[in-house]
């Protein structure tokens, strides 16, 4: 009976890739048909094409997505330019075959590349299209969603050393998915989130069109600008406002061990870190039984010193601990630890596949007590237990109203927290038994009612879509979707969603469900002024 796992893996692989075309059905053949007659050959792989998987893996982070037993996409269309994503729309609404989007690949759910449901689709990969053109004097720039915000950074820096863009830590980020969702980085305190620095973009919507903001409208452009990827079209492209960074930024780490106070300063942190001068930014990273406080200041030394004696004394911070370097070096140094890095390193988008996580989030208003970090650090022990980064907000990004973009995290909001577990080979059950028990132990400290999430880090166990009568029910919808947007937000993206895709094409496990106001609803939400002048 007993099958070598080796064996066993084979005979799937060729399961899978043998009998892959006989599973695929009429329609997509006319699909791929369809999308023949506008994407040239090279452009459109198949399972059959050579480098099918090669292309397929490229951007994949999660080595949990990219397994056997994970549904592959009939095709992918590595997009080239814009007429390419417009015939991938047609077709697919022709023909009934839905689409993922794929920008930078690090979703972590893997819905850009991968359907949970056993449901024909195809990626529209938009890593070839990822120009970034920067207008210097304006202090502007367009970036193509295929770009990662490393080759964003390091555009506005060779146009100018002192421009710079509020975005995540990671450089192989894809703008597409992170602007889509938010865009929570060190630079949020001084600047606001990503989408904050949004002033225009370019998207595919679901009749194939290409609509910049003043054709698509308000309602739609706030959508974008953090409603979460794959729900309303494909954007192409973004304009962003850069924003001043000093020539000299100070970047520092300082580890504190329990036995050296770590729970007194990350007690303090929690009130500290959102009250901050907006240009110092101070995160920490809690793991086995020490906090990592990592911090970036848009200033020199001489000028944090100060600040830290008087406002943060319990770390101890010294001279010896400040690293003045260029924003640039200081992005590396944040996401690796190391310095001297060329700034070309920000240019490489190889990702490796070797390491398996699982990630959730939360939102802490009010802070957590001593007495309860006592009880929270001995979950940072043994073989299986992860790691937590606590992001603070405060400054900017939270004196914009929580309904200016679909992002509610803001006023009151002191910091949010990312559980991680990972894990390799096959560690998964207990890493994953870990996260769980501490996503539930936390629960009692966080936001509640409802408990808050951060859309990019999309999370499927906060709740999935179910379609009913042909389109995702927006009270499935309402389930996870007011965790990551608040009632208020959700309800608009919804009804937005409503207006421009009533016919829920561009859907996936997490979507905004269309919500179309019928008739009856709309004459008593809109005004007695408006029925008399109709
Ligand atoms: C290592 C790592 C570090 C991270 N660090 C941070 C951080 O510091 N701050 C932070 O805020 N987040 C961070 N994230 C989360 C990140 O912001 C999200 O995963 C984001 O959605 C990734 O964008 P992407 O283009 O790479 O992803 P993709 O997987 O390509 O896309 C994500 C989602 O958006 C959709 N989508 C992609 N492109 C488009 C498009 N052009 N138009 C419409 N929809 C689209 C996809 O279909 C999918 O649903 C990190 C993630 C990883 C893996
Ligand atoms: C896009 O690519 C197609 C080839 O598939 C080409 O015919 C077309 O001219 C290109 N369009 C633009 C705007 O470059
Ligand atoms: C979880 O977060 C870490 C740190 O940002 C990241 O390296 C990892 O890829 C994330 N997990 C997933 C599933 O993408
Ligand atoms: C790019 O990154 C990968 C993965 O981190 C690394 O292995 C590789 O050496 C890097 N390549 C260059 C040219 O730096």
């Amino acid at each position: 009976m007993a099958v070598p796992a080796g064996a066993a893996l084979a005979l799937l692989l060729c399961v899978l890739s043998c009998y892959a075309p006989a599973l695929s059905s009429a329609a997509a053949g006319d699909f791929l048909r369809c999308l023949s007659a506008s994407v040239p050959s090279q452009l459109l792989l198949t399972p059959a094409s050579p480098s099918f998987t090669s292309v397929l893996a490229s951007s994949i982070r999660n080595p949990r997505f990219f397994t056997p037993g994970t549904m592959r996409p009939l095709c992918i269309v590595a997009a080239a330019n814009a007429s390419h994503v417009q015939a991938a729309v047609l077709c697919g609404r022709r023909h009934g075959v839905r689409l993922r989007v794929r920008s930078g690949g690090h979703d972590y759910e893997g819905l850009s590349y991968r359907s949970v449901r056993p449901e024909e689709f195809a990626v529209v990969d938009l890593a070839g299209l990822r120009f970034v053109r920067v207008d210097r004097a304006a202090a502007t720039a367009w970036v193509d969603s295929g770009a990662t915000v490393g080759e964003l950074y390091y555009a506005a820096a060779r146009a100018d050393p002192q421009l710079a863009f509020p975005a995540g830590v990671c450089p192989t980020i894809g703008v597409g998915g992170h602007f889509s969702g938010g865009g929570i980085g060190m630079m949020m305190r001084k600047h606001g989130l990503s989408v904050d620095n949004v002033l225009d973009a370019t998207l595919v919507d679901a009749s194939g069109r290409i609509l910049d903001r003043k054709a698509m409208g308000e309602d739609l452009f706030w959508a974008i600008r953090g409603g979460g990827g794959g729900s309303f079209g494909i954007v192409l492209s973004w304009k962003v406002r850069l924003v001043r960074v000093p020539l000299r930024v100070t970047a520092f780490t300082i580890q504190k061990t329990v036995a050296q106070g770590a729970i007194d300063a990350v007690t303090k942190w929690q009130t500290l870190a959102p009250a901050l001068p907006d240009e110092l930014t101070i995160r920490v990273v809690i793991q086995n039984q020490q906090a990592r406080f990592q911090s970036l200041y848009l200033g020199t030394c001489d000028q944090l010193l100060p600040v830290m004696s008087s406002r943060f004394p319990e770390l101890g911070m010294t001279r010896a601990d400040c690293r003045e370097m260029t924003w640039l070096q200081s992005v590396l140094y944040i996401n690796s630890g190391s310095t001297g890095q060329p700034g070309e390193a920000l240019l490489n988008r190889t990702t490796s596949l070797s390491t398996f996580t699982k990630n959730k989030s939360d939102y802490v208003k009010q802070a957590i007590t001593r007495e309860s970090w006592q009880k929270i650090f001995p979950w940072f022990n043994g073989p299986s237990a992860g790691l937590i980064i606590l992001e603070p907000h405060g400054g900017q990004v939270s004196r914009i109203a929580d309904g200016d973009t679909p992002y509610p995290h803001r006023s009151g909001v002191l910091y949010n927290i990312q559980h991680i577990a990972f894990w390799s080979g096959d560690g998964g059950t207990a890493a994953t038994t870990w996260i769980n028990g501490f996503y539930s132990f936390m629960g009692q400290f966080v936001t509640k009612n409802p408990r808050a999430a951060y859309v990019n880090y999309r999370d499927l166990d906060i709740g999935q879509n179910a379609v009913v009568g042909g389109v995702t029910s927006y009270d499935s919808g309402r389930v996870w979707g007011e965790r990551y947007f608040g009632a208020a937000n959700f309800k608009r993206l919804a009804i937005t969603k409503g207006k421009m895709d009533p016919g829920d094409y561009f859907r996936n496990e997490q979507s905004v469900p269309p919500l179309v106001q019928t008739p009856k609803q709309v004459s008593h939400t809109s005004s007695r002024h408006e029925n008399c002048c109709l």
